[in-house]
């Protein structure tokens, strides 16, 4: 019988974006703890990726911090080449796209500049990451791409957000189809309200309170909730299922309580 204690991804390597903080470091910490090698990547807060990667090191993992900043011109040269240094030329097994900026407010106040710089870190940048990727993801490796149940959840103040969520909703489903020829697995996991140290608008007088009344399983996700998801896609176990969009909420909003 298999021994089910046996981490599941010994021996595989991963880049998890924007892991210094919130869901991205608890995909990461996961990742490692079942056995990868990860890569932190990381915008600006280099205190944060650092105590990432030492937390991952003193559980016994292995980690290395990237620092690119997202949406801006070399983004992606920038990362592979902090990437392809810290694998000093092992193939990339796990490819999770977690990086992402803020809601931008109503149409009203959404500028032409806020608009493409959203565009450029949310949806943009994950495009070319993975484009840039492939030549060094592994057959049969995973990409997983984290979206918002801001995509059937209509919120006025997350429209521009929610598009390019949308846009990576569509760009999972079709590139698994173009992939599949090389047992590469593509999905997106669509993350419920979050709670983490930095996700401050919940801290905000009873809107905490207002997100879990309206979730089936009555309680905030945390960063773990998700990671649990990613890593069962990211292991073996995920093997068939690809196109795919998995909500991962406790059910927010799923209809009247
Ligand atoms: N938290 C929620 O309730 C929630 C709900 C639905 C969906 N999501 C999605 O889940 C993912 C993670 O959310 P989170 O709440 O954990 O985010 P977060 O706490 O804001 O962390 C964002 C991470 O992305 C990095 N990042 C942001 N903009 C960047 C840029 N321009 N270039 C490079 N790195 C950048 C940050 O690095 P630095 O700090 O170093 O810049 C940080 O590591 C996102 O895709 C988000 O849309 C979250």
């Amino acid at each position: 019988m298999e021994d089910r204690n046996v981490a599941k991804l010994d021996g595989k390597t991963a880049l998890v974006t924007g892991a210094s903080r919130g869901i991205g470091r608890g995909i990461a910490q996961r990742l490692a703890t079942d056995g990868a090698l990860v890569a932190i990547h990381y915008g600006s807060n280099e205190e944060a990726a650092k105590q990432t990667v030492a937390e991952i090191e003193q559980a016994g993992g292995r980690a290395f911090s990237i620092r690119a900043e997202l949406g801006v011109e070399g983004d992606v040269d920038i990362l592979f080449a902090g990437l392809e240094k810290g694998l000093s030329g092992r193939p990339l097994d796990i490819l999770v796209n977690n990086a992402a900026g803020p809601p931008g407010g109503p149409i009203e106040e959404t500028t032409r500049e806020a608009f493409d710089r959203i565009f450029a870190i949310n949806v943009r940048a994950p495009f070319f990451i993975i484009q840039r990727a492939l030549p060094i993801l592994r057959d049969g490796g995973r990409i997983i791409t984290i979206s918002s149940v801001a995509t059937r959840i209509a919120v006025p103040s997350q429209t521009s957000y929610a598009m390019t969520k949308g846009a990576l909703e569509v760009m999972g489903h079709t590139l698994a189809n173009a992939l599949g020829k090389r047992n590469i697995t593509v999905n997106t996991v669509r993350s419920g309200t979050t709670y983490h140290e930095h996700a401050a608008l919940l801290d905000l007088p009873g809107v905490k309170d207002f997100m879990v009344s309206m979730t089936a399983l009555g309680r905030l996700g945390s960063p773990s909730d998700i990671a649990d998801v990613v890593a069962f896609l990211a292991s073996d176990d995920g093997r068939w299922i690809t196109g795919q969009v998995l909500d991962a909420s406790g059910g927010i909003y799923l209809g009247p309580r």
